[in-house]
């Protein structure tokens, strides 16, 4: 394997949550393959008092408990090496100061070229201030190695403020340096869907509205909001998860096949299938957009809080934990065809797909006499299965007539689980390569937001029926609704132990 480039990965938030759980057991993952150079070194900022070598210890804690496998000594010791911490205050003038000068002695001991990447693994509030102290201070100039800017999201809470934030940002450090992590978008099937699009002769000729019924994006989890209530609140599903992730999926799913497979000609692909969505008219959203919030439930006899019972969630919050929406995109491949989406917490599975569901058959011959044949289905597994899976029908074996619905099963990762890089390792790879693809394009987050504005703006003045379902449950009942109206059903999502060649033909 050959390494690659050198560079200092400044970590703002270096005792958070996200570090500990994504963040370091990637770049271990990174340093055991030995895809890091010798001239890596990790500088972890954080506002507990620790030092190096305590910092050191917590993040080996961390990893065996999060990295999901075995730490390796070996690996661990020279990883170790190149890890450092120092503590300050986000707004303290002074503590950047120190930075700077702690950077230079680190860029001589690890021939790291001034090549730096500030990786803000904070709450949002923080986002502006970092920046700002950092171009103070001079350490934002690209003239004596490269320097680039990692943004987590929420990118802003809605248009107005993304856009006073990326101003800011790319004021500072230029698009070309500013990295918008979407972490699903380093996730091994979500970058497959393009491959399986056009690297197949099958598909691209009938992916559109001739050909197609409708197309369902579903991310289920069974958590609930956990430790995260303060961000929580003022998040909901629909900046959480829909903003982003869900209408990555939705753009990979139905852009056009871009003019090459550089970063600019798929992001522009990506960009029309946005804005084709603003369509959206107050009244239709009402109908089409369905939200909930979970209640008390259970599920395999765990007995679950309800949302407001959560610690730090208001007792009589109005936030949404889940969300279904159904959208059209007006262009001329998908004019006619729905696309139903949902995500949730506390739902019954953890599991994210994409299902393709294919228009019927004229009704003669077989589908005269069999008024009920299946129509063909194909669904691209996310989570936690990996693959794809297509259902057609077959002679039933026999002496009898009779037909019966059969699948093509693809697993990519059944033979042993973890198999597949995990999305920040991919993604961090990539920022310390300048390979910015799977990085979402300031325009992509515009027009996302633009969308999602959209359907605040609806629910403005409007008080919830909350909660309205389940923890445990499929969520609430107008989501099936949502769907059983237009004389469709949702695809029921697959169990994370259930793999074999008929699992998709259960409902
Ligand atoms: C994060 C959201 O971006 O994605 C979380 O903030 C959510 O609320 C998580 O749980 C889901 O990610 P994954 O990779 O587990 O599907």
């Amino acid at each position: 394997m050959t390494s690659v480039n050198a560079c200092v990965l400044v970590v703002f938030g270096g005792t958070g949550d996200l570090t500990y759980r994504k963040l370091l057991p990637a770049i271990y993952s990174l340093a055991a393959k030995n895809r890091l150079s010798e001239g890596f070194a990790l500088v972890a900022i954080g506002r507990r008092k620790l030092d190096d070598e305590k910092y050191r210890r917590t993040v080996e804690e961390a990893l065996n408990t999060f990295s999901g496998q075995a730490v390796d000594g070996e690996v661990w010791q020279r990883l170790a090496r190149q890890i450092y911490y120092r503590h300050f205050e986000f707004h303290e003038e002074a503590g950047y100061a120190e930075l700077k000068s702690f950077l230079a002695g680190i860029d001589a001991n690890h021939q790291s070229s001034g090549n730096r990447i500030y990786y803000l693994a904070v709450a949002p509030e923080h986002f502006q201030i970092i920046v700002e102290k950092l171009q103070l201070q001079g350490l934002t100039q690209q003239d004596s190695g490269w320097k680039r800017v990692v943004i987590e999201k929420p990118f802003g809470r809605d248009l107005a403020s993304a856009r006073a934030l990326n101003e800011k940002i790319t004021g500072v450090f230029g698009e070309e340096n500013t990295f918008r992590i979407d972490h699903y978008l380093g996730k091994e099937m979500i970058q497959n869907i393009m491959v399986l699009r056009l690297a197949n002769a099958i598909f691209e000729p009938i992916w559109n509205s001739r050909y197609i019924d409708h197309i369902q994006i579903s991310a289920a989890e069974t958590v609930g909001v956990g430790t995260r209530a303060g961000y929580y609140e003022q998040a909901g599903a629909l900046r959480d998860m829909l903003q982003n992730h869900l209408l990555q999926l939705l753009t990979l799913t139905a852009m056009e096949p871009p003019a090459g497979l550089d970063t600019e000609s798929i992001r522009d692909e990506k960009v029309k299938v946005l804005r084709s969505l603003t369509g959206f008219r107050p009244e239709n959203i009402r109908q089409n957009v369905i939200r909930g919030q979970y209640g008390p439930g259970g599920r395999t006899g765990r007995s679950m809080r309800g949302y407001r019972e959560e610690e730090g969630v208001a007792p009589a919050s109005t936030v949404e934990t889940f969300i279904a929406l159904k959208a059209e995109i007006n262009n001329f491949r998908w004019a006619g065809v729905p696309f139903y989406i949902r995500t949730g917490k506390r739902l019954a599975e953890k599991s994210t797909q994409i299902v393709i569901q294919f228009k019927q058959l004229p009704a003669v011959l077989y589908r005269q006499e069999y008024p009920d044949l299946n129509p063909n289905v194909l669904i691209i597994r996310i989570q936690p299965k990996e693959g794809v899976f297509f259902q057609f029908n077959a002679k039933k074996p026999g002496m009898e007539q009779g037909i019966t619905p059969v699948g093509m099963n693809f697993c990519q990762n059944c033979d042993y689980e973890g198999n597949s890089p995990q999305a920040y390792e991919k993604l961090l790879l990539d920022v310390i390569r300048g390979d910015s693809t799977l990085f979402t394009r300031w325009d992509e987050v515009e027009y996302s937001w633009m969308f999602v504005d959209q359907i605040f703006e609806a629910w403005q003045g409007e008080s919830p029926n909350f909660p309205n379902y389940s923890a445990g449950s499929w969520g609430p009942e107008e989501a099936e609704q949502l769907v059983t109206r237009d004389g469709r059903h949702w695809r029921q999502l697959e169990p994370a132990d259930a793999v074999g060649e008929i699992e998709g033909l259960k409902d």
